[in-house]
């Protein structure tokens, strides 16, 4: 039993390079839009936690149903041998925890390595896990890394069946081809018969989608706002934040929510590492975050595209999300 904590994120400027090319291309494009990961600083993995609490926000509270509904479905596919739980952008790992305090009851072997890009969201996660589990038999190595950075340094051990968990909808903020894409990565990352357990958020009432991405709070604009933190950290801009607002909507044509930020009044933001200055018009929208709606079939059609075979589909009471458990296939 060990409790470590790992930062493979240290000095890597292709991260920073990637950040800034990113940026660069949304705020080139006309209309402008930039894409949901960049939000994720410690910060925005914060907000994220606390968007989860907020009752009206379906997501998280559907997967929280399904991890508490059906815990034992999974145990019995995993429990013949010693396995991994890899979680890729574990955030707090709170769904998490349902599950291996289940397997840890159960007496299973296992190691659980939660994989997240933000250093705060992993190093909080491995502390927790430490004060709640030291009496166990459960191994944790938290690694703070983009997704493949953190499998490539797990390195396969053949003997020992993975379950990859990708959680809380966020294959959702990648558009279908990018998913499938990011799948396949997945796939080649794994062994044949490792399984992956992907929470998808399922489409539904379009008034459903508005109200959970809409809080009355205000911690949806709080999230999505918070971006324009990141980048004046990031790359030295001058964004006003109060000179903006945010709103979400479904977009029957993308099939995705969509989150903008809109400019209030005619500006000029410069960007010190970009070189650059980029014009926003009075109330001109930014796109900020996608989120698909997907029906069981394209679900379905990503799997068997991107080298998977569909073990198990679980719901919650509703309908509305879907943890859908897949083999590697090759
Ligand atoms: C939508 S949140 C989901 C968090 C958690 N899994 C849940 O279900 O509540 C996405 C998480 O992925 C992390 N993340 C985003 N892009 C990442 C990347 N390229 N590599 C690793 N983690 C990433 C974020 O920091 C964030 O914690």
């Amino acid at each position: 039993m060990s409790f470590e904590y790992h930062n493979l994120r240290s000095g890597t400027a292709a991260s920073d390079d990637q950040f800034a090319q990113a940026v660069l291309e949304g705020l080139s494009r006309q209309p402008k839009c930039l894409p949901s990961w960049l939000i994720f600083d410690d910060r925005g993995s914060e907000i994220f936690t606390e968007i989860t609490k907020l009752e009206g926000y379906h997501p998280a509270q559907c997967e929280f149903e399904i991890f508490r509904s059906h815990t034992q479905t999974v145990t019995d596919l995993v429990s013949k041998g010693s396995f991994t739980v890899v979680e890729l952008g574990a955030g707090d790992g709170r769904k998490t925890m349902v599950l291996l305090e289940h397997f840890i009851q159960s007496r299973l072997k296992f190691d659980y390595i939660p994989i997240d890009i933000s250093e705060g969201a992993i190093k909080n996660l491995v502390s927790f896990l430490e004060s709640t589990f030291s009496g166990s038999e459960m191994s944790v190595r938290g690694l703070a890394a983009d997704y493949f950075d953190g499998l490539a340094a797990i390195g396969g051990n053949e003997n020992q069946r993975n379950i990859v968990l990708f959680l809380g909808s966020t294959i959702g903020n990648m558009k279908i081809a990018e998913a499938e894409q990011f799948l396949r990565k997945l796939n080649e990352a794994l062994n044949s018969g490792d399984y992956v357990m992907i929470g998808f958020d399922l489409m539904k009432h379009p008034k459903i989608l508005y109200a959970a991405y809409n809080d009355p709070t205000g911690v949806f604009e709080t999230f999505n706002l918070h971006l324009l933190d990141v980048i004046n950290d990031r790359l030295g801009a001058d964004f006003i934040k109060r000179h903006y607002v945010q709103q979400g909507q479904y977009n029957p044509r993308t099939h995705a929510v969509e989150s903008y930020i809109f400019s209030t009044r005619e500006q000029v933001v410069s960007i010190e590492a970009l070189d650059s200055e980029f014009y926003f018009a009075a109330w001109e929208a930014m796109q900020t975050e996608h989120s698909y709606k997907y029906t069981q079939h394209e679900i379905e059609t990503l799997a068997a595209h991107s080298g998977y075979e569909v073990v198990k589909h679980l719901f919650d009471a509703n309908h509305y999300f879907m943890d859908s458990i897949w083999e590697v296939k090759k």
